[in-house]
């Protein structure tokens, strides 16, 4: 299959239930979505909607029961196709204690290297950069299960970007680490976007992680019910209370001036942009 020339994501009316016994059951219920080749996109939905089952679906870890996943014009149903989307695809995970399989941090991102068929030489040094992006370069002997919940989760993600996969998908990656941890793995993973090209998607519950994404999509029960840019999807605050989701801070009190009659000239995602359209008023 062909795709597009920016395309590397196609998911095409995607479905999957997890039990055969019943398949009105669907957890994913018809999702078409492109992926364009270095997006930054975000996905949100309240619990339950449905994100991590597709998010699993992208490197075939699950198969939709209709519908079709293509990464890089590589299709998830055909099975000699697949050890090669999961080189394109690199997934983390909310929960990094399933992620480790070496003794230690460094022995743990060497073996997905070799997997890849990285040569020995090489190793080192990607490895080495993949923990100083996270922080993590005095671990490197330490024992995975002896870290943190936020230390886990910062080399799962070093694991990954020692990968260099085309497309990084964060599910909840960084749920474990505190704000401000949050806010440093998440400038890494933006700037391999921006100077590597690396094509993410994250799933996350802070939205406002998501202001500065190219592109958000809302997922609502199984299925995909919003897309747009930040501004387009979070100038909808009573659309997204009513599916359980809150809106940043910023686009908040926009809302509750709107409510007191107040409008500002243009809507903004951020504080500053916000602190602007008020002194028009002054
Ligand atoms: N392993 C599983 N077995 C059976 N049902 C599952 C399994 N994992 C998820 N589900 C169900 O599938 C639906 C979608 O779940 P999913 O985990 O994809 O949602 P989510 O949007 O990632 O939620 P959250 O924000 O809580 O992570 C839910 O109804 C959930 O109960
Ligand atoms: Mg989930």
């Amino acid at each position: 299959m062909v795709l597009d020339k920016n395309t590397i994501v196609r998911l095409q009316d995607i479905q999957f239930g997890y039990d055969p016994t019943s398949p009105d059951e669907l957890a994913v219920r018809g999702v078409s979505l492109e992926v364009r080749e270095r997006e930054f996109l975000s996905i949100i939905g309240h619990n339950g909607s449905g994100k991590s089952t597709m998010a699993k679906m992208l490197n075939g870890l699950l198969l939709p029961v209709s519908g079709t996943v293509n990464v890089d014009g590589l299709s998830t149903a055909n099975e000699e196709e697949l050890w090669r989307i999961r080189r394109r695809v690199g997934m983390v995970f909310q929960n990094p204690d399933n992620q480790f399989v070496a003794p230690t941090v460094e022995d743990d991102i060497a073996f997905g290297l070799e997997n890849i068929g990285v040569p020995r030489e090489e190793m080192e040094s990607r490895i080495m950069d993949a923990l100083e992006k996270v922080g993590m370069t005095e671990f490197r002997q330490a024992e995975p299960h002896r870290l943190s919940g936020g230390q886990k989760q910062r080399v799962a993600i070093a694991a990954m970007l020692a990968i260099r996969p085309k497309v990084l998908v964060l599910d909840e990656a960084t749920a474990m680490l505190d704000p401000r941890g949050r806010k440093e793995v998440l400038e890494v993973v933006k700037k391999m976007n921006r100077d590597a090209g690396m094509t993410v998607i994250q799933i996350t519950h802070y939205l406002e992680e998501t202001l500065t994404s190219d592109r958000i999509v809302v997922m609502d029960n199984g299925q995909a019910v919003g897309e747009g840019s930040p501004d387009v999807i979070y100038k909808q605050a009573d659309w997204l209370r009513r599916l359980g989701l809150d809106v940043p801070f910023a686009c908040d009190v926009q809302y509750r001036l709107r409510q007191k009659g107040i409008q500002l000239p243009n809507f903004s995602t951020s504080a500053e942009g916000v602190l602007d359209g008020l002194w028009t008023f002054v």
